[in-house]
């Protein structure tokens, strides 16, 4: 049986600025979904350079690690969340030529629309990103409400972005194989199953060689764990508030 959960509205998630002036939430006395040192920097830091940039800078200099000719990025989130880093990656795909990315996020608590548009990233993201996402997002959302999972495109000249969101937690079934993987569900205090082995043994699963994986979380323990599979583990200097961070590298 398929599993996905709405979230009732009856129970609206709380809306805080961070550092930098953008937006985070928090559910009831759950953890906040970014960085309060700045939500936005944090994201663009880890998923957007440290991840989908610095991927494609490897690529335009190691052209045997390419998929289908260099520009094709297949992209898997673990907690899509308010969506910030899906539209993150959708502003890299509107601001680079020929970029193609398939992005697939796991959700198992999507937010409404209405939730969404009260996020003041429209004003952050270049290249009207959020306001394209964002306008998208009710279809999507419908789709997860009554079916467990959304879908959406958008194809224009030397670009296309394509977005499924599965109301799923992880693990779980996927149209894999992916390249990098946004490790952003929550930590391992609120969320410890996810930072076990038996979560990266699925991870192996779904994921092609050479893939990419970036994470906030930097724990010895889950370093050791995905070089115990074999996966190359640097760390990398964190944003503001955060030391260090991790980005691995599949064999
Ligand atoms: C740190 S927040 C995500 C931040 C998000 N990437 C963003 O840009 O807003 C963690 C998210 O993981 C989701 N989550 C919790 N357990 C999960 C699971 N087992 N699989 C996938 N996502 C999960 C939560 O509902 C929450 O939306």
């Amino acid at each position: 049986m398929r599993y996905f959960w709405i979230v009732s509205d009856a129970h609206p998630p709380e809306l805080l600025i961070t550092g930098d002036g953008s937006h985070t939430i928090r559910r009831g006395a759950g953890p906040t979904y970014h960085s309060l040192h700045g939500a936005l920097t944090e994201s663009r830091h880890i998923y957007q350079e440290a991840g989908l940039r610095a991927l494609l800078e490897f690529r335009s200099q190691n052209p045997k690690a390419a998929v289908d000719g260099g520009e094709k990025v297949r992209i898997l989130e673990i907690g899509l969340g308010t969506g910030l880093n899906a539209a993150l990656a959708l502003e890299t795909c509107l601001e680079a030529p020929l970029l193609r990315i398939d992005y697939t996020a796991l959700e198992p608590f999507p937010l409404s629309p209405g939730w969404m548009m009260d996020l003041n990233y429209a004003s952050f993201l270049r290249a009207q990103s959020w306001q394209v996402w964002a306008e998208q997002y009710p279809t999507l959302y419908e789709g997860l409400r009554t079916q467990g999972e959304g879908a959406w495109s958008l194809e224009r000249v030397g670009l296309a972005y394509s977005l499924k969101v599965m109301a799923q937690p992880w693990p779980c079934p996927l149209e894999g194989p992916f390249d990098l993987v946004f490790w952003d569900a929550f930590g391992p205090s609120h969320a410890p199953d996810l930072w076990e082995e038996e979560s990266l043994v699925a991870l192996n699963r779904w994921t092609a060689p050479g893939a990419w994986l970036v994470t906030f979380g930097a724990s010895g323990a889950f370093g050791r764990l995905l070089k115990g599979l074999g996966w190359e583990v640097q760390r990398l200097t964190g944003p503001p508030g955060k030391r260090e961070i991790i980005r691995a590298r599949k064999p």
